[in-house]
C-alpha cells in the first residue's frame, strides 16, 4: 500500500515526499552540510516510498517524514518512526532539524505530532527514543512530549520510552 502522511501543526508540516520534492531533498537531506546531487535525492525519495509501503496499522517498517516551516514553505528537518533494526523491541523515534531553526520549539511540537500520528493514527502499541549523552536538548524534547525516562543505554546516551496505555492516560489527563 502507498502510505501518504500529511500532518499538520500550528508552524509545521509534516509529510511524505514524492519526486515533486527532489529539489527540497537534495537541499536538505544534510540539513547543515552540502546538499545531495538530484540523482542522490531521487534514490533517497525511492528509497523512503519504499518504506513506507511497507508499512501497515500496528506495524511500522520506516517512516521518514519532511518537516517543513509553514510560514515560507522551506524543509528544516526530518521527523519519523524507525524499525529497521529487527532486534528493537519497538520503533524508535527521531527528528533532526536545520540549526538555525533550533531553540524555537519546533523539535517538540514535530515529535509531539509524530507521537500522536503514531498511537492515533498507526495504531502502534510502543516507541521509544534515544539521545546521545551530550545531547540535552533532545533529551529535554522527550521529556516534554511526556514520554518516560528509562536510564541510560549501552552508549551512555539516554533512553526513553513510552506504550500506548500511557500515551492514552496523557491524553486523558489532559483532555
Ligand atoms: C534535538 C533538536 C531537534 C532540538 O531542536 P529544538 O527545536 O531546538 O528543540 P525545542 O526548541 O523544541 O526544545 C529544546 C529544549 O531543550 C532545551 N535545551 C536546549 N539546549 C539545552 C542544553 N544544552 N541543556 C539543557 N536543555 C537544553 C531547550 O531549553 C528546550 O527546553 P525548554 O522548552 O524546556 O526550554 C536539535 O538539537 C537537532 O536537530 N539535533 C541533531 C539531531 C538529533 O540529535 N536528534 C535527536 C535524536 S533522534
Amino acid at each position: 500500500m502507498t502510505f501518504m502522511v500529511m500532518i499538520e501543526t500550528a508552524n509545521l508540516i509534516l509529510r511524505t515526499v514524492t519526486m515533486a520534492d527532489i529539489n527540497g531533498v537534495a537541499s536538505s537531506w544534510n540539513l547543515d552540510k552540502e546538499p545531495i546531487s538530484r540523482p542522490e535525492a531521487e534514490q533517497k525519495i525511492k528509497w523512503m516510498l519504499s518504506n513506507h509501503a511497507q508499512n501497515v496499522s500496528g506495524k511500522v517498517i520506516h517512516l521518514c517524514l519532511a518537516v517543513i516551516f509553514k510560514d515560507t514553505h522551506e524543509f528544516i528537518g526530518w521527523c519519523g518512526l524507525d524499525h529497521t533494526n529487527e532486534k528493537d523491541a519497538d520503533p524508535a523515534l527521531f527528528y533532526l532539524l536545520k540549526s538555525n531553526y533550533w531553540g524555537k520549539g519546533l523539535a517538540t511540537e514535530a515529535a509531539g505530532a509524530l507521537l500522536d500520528y503514531a498511537f492515533a493514527q498507526l495504531k502502534l502499541a510502543s516507541i521509544h527514543g534515544g539521545a546521545a549523552p551530550e545531547n540535552f536538548a533532545s533529551k529535554r524534547v522527550m521529556e516534554k512530549i511526556n514520554m518516560k525516562y528509562t536510564g541510560l543505554d549501552e552508549e551512555g546516551g539516554y533512553a526513553f520510552t513510552i506504550n500506548r496505555d500511557e500515551y492514552l492516560s496523557i491524553q486523558r489527563g489532559q483532555g
